[in-house]
């Protein structure tokens, strides 16, 4: 289920809003210049089909905003649980790479296809912790202090829009704020 749940950047237990409600989630991150939005999956769609076989469940909104937006690259980011023994360590590592504060010099667009991950967004003096499931779409813009959690055991499809090759490289901030915040499995455990 599709959460947000914004907290003061110095006392992560105090909860200022909690709400699943997607239209709330879009006009709470449209007053901070983030766009959320939401679109439909269709009936045909299967996780652990082939990528062309994803895109082609999404391929005319994909291209609406590629072209709205002069998207370059758009590609199929896809992290599920299988049987491999080196799963485990393969996952915490994919975990760790982005768990710290960041930024970007383009803006970090995604859509969830299916599975969940969440962004931290570093907004003010406030953390707006997103967690993303099946359908929705973000864009956290360039330039805004964040982090993404994928949780102990990854699971998602997602596409990801690209403005330029490396674009997306993160700028790591050195504040070890993330360390303090609820993780993607405490969020959805506690609700
Ligand atoms: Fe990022």
């Amino acid at each position: 289920m599709t959460l947000l749940q914004i907290m003061p950047e110095h006392d992560a237990s105090k909860i200022l809003v909690r709400t699943s409600d997607p239209d709330r989630i879009a006009r709470e991150l449209s007053e901070q210049g983030v766009e959320f939005g939401r679109w439909d999956v269709p009936d045909g769609y299967d996780p652990d089909s082939d990528t062309e076989r994803i895109m082609d469940c999404f391929r005319d909104r994909v291209e609406r905003i590629s072209a709205e937006r002069s998207f370059r690259l758009v590609d199929v980011a896809r992290l599920r649980p299988d049987d491999d023994p080196a799963w485990p360590e393969k996952a915490a590592e994919a975990r760790s790479k982005f768990l710290q504060e960041h930024r970007h010099s383009e803006n970090e667009v995604r859509f969830f296809a299916s599975g969940s991950g969440c962004f931290y967004l570093h907004l003010g003096d406030r953390v707006y912790a997103l967690v993303c499931t099946e359908g929705d779409l973000v864009s956290v813009p360039a330039g805004t202090r964040h982090w993404f959690d994928m949780g102990t055991r990854p699971d998602f499809v997602a596409v990801r829009f690209f403005e330029e090759k490396d674009g997306w490289v993160g700028d790591f901030t050195g504040d070890r704020i993330s360390d303090s915040f609820p993780t993607l499995d405490d969020l959805v455990r506690t609700g």
